[in-house]
């Protein structure tokens, strides 16, 4: 057969609501050569990613590990791991990953509950008691933020209820993490997942995730071995048996854990991209990251708006690194699309569900969450719109842009 051309990627500005441009350092740390999964190294290197993972989680869970996956393995780890058949589980769908939470949550078995609020707000605290004391669940799963729709769910109020009415609490962090405010301790949770592809500025492909020992406790009543690596040693527990070989969190822990028992092939490049993320995450100091993801959104949405345009939602509880665009009538929001990636080599996103065609959606997440990223993007989308008619007072975004991210006002 003919062969094709050598990998050559256009460098294209990832500027959507994820995945993004990775942090250089990353991409290095994957080009390592490949060591042994139980080379005192490699388990070194476990460790320490155990323990950077504890310090981004804000944590002191000694369960934090990696399921090697995109975003939603870790999710499906968790879900499955704590759910068993009939368990209720709560779900409250302020936007598309809501939904998916309850897929996967049925999937598991689950007797599923959601209530959805309109797509561009969050869930108040009272809902979620009012909820939870009617249906009593066993998990509250709840996503913080949501790309889909740009939101942030406070979740610093979820923890009490959740521990007052006995619900474990878990939490999808992937969208939010590192770029917006996350306490696992502090916010009593349970369990969070999350992926490398948003702020923490890695590619998708392993997703950290976080254990209260309350949550190893349920796990381990539903404790498996296989065959073939089972021991006269080894107690199995009385629960029913997780119902995934691959995402059985009692299995990965026990691989992570002091007997490193064989379950999957750890990735190592993908254990490299995800210690990488960490480290230089935690050398930059996470508030200064949360800060630096503030003022690029700050300024990108400032911009926005100076070029005249609208922003969707409730932008009190918008994320900090990603932002709706209503798309203006006298565009096609899709040839502007991609008019920005072939013109431009910028990729904005489009979006899902009720929103799609009516919003942009604009990320500025990790490594492109700066300044020069920022006015690029507003500088490139206000050209376009100028073209298609679009009345703009131009070199107002960049203006905008600039004082909003020099002054953070
Ligand atoms: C909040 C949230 N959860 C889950 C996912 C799914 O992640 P993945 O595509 O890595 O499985 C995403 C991806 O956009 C997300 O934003």
């Amino acid at each position: 057969m003919d062969l094709f051309e050598r990998l050559s990627p256009p460098p294209r500005i990832l500027m959507g609501p994820g995945p993004i441009t990775a942090y250089p350092r990353v991409l290095q740390a994957m080009g390592n050569q490949l060591i042994g999964q139980y080379d005192p190294v490699m388990t070194g290197y476990m460790n320490q990613t155990m323990a950077l993972y504890r310090s981004v989680f804000k944590t002191n869970n000694q369960a934090t590990v990696l399921v090697d996956g995109t975003a939603r393995a870790g999710i499906e780890a968790v879900l499955v791991s704590l759910i068993e058949p009939g368990d209720k589980v709560l779900v409250p769908v302020f936007g598309r990953f809501g939904h998916l939470l309850a897929e996967i949550s049925e999937r598991a078995g689950a007797d599923v509950v959601t209530f959805e609020v309109e797509w561009g707000t969050v869930v108040t605290d009272s809902m979620l008691e009012q909820q939870i004391i009617r249906h009593k669940p066993k998990v509250l799963a709840l996503v913080q933020g949501d790309t889909s729709t740009t939101m942030l769910q406070p979740l610093d109020g979820a923890g009490e209820l959740c521990k007052k009415h006995g619900v474990l609490f878990y939490s999808d962090a992937t969208a939010s993490i590192v770029g917006n405010e996350f306490e696992a301790d502090e916010w009593q949770l349970d369990a969070v997942s999350v992926g490398l592809q948003k702020c923490l500025g890695g590619p998708s492909g392993s997703a950290p995730v976080t254990l209260s020992e309350k949550a190893v406790e349920e796990i381990r009543q539903r404790k498996h071995i296989e065959a073939g690596i089972r021991t006269d040693d080894h107690r199995v527990g009385q629960r029913s048996r997780i119902r995934s070989n691959y995402f059985d969190l009692g299995m990965i822990l026990d691989y992570w854990g002091d007997e490193r028992l064989n379950h999957h092939t750890e990735a190592t490049s993908m254990l490299f991209a995800a210690r990488e993320c960490a480290q230089l995450n935690l050398e930059e100091g996470l508030d200064c990251v949360i800060e630096r993801h503030k003022r690029a959104g700050d300024a990108l949405a400032a911009g926005l708006k100076a070029m005249g345009l609208s922003l969707f939602g409730d932008l009190t509880h918008k994320m900090n690194n990603v932002v709706g665009v209503v798309i203006p009538s006298y565009v096609d929001g899709e040839a502007v699309r991609q008019a920005m990636l072939s013109q431009f080599n910028i990729e904005i996103g489009t979006s899902f569900g009720p929103l799609h065609g009516k919003i942009w959606r604009i990320g500025t997440m990790g490594y492109n969450a700066r300044l020069d990223t920022v006015l690029l993007t507003l500088v490139a989308l206000e050209a376009l719109l100028v073209q298609s008619g679009g009345a703009i007072k131009q070199g107002a975004a960049y203006q905008s842009a600039i004082e909003r991210y020099q002054t953070g006002k």
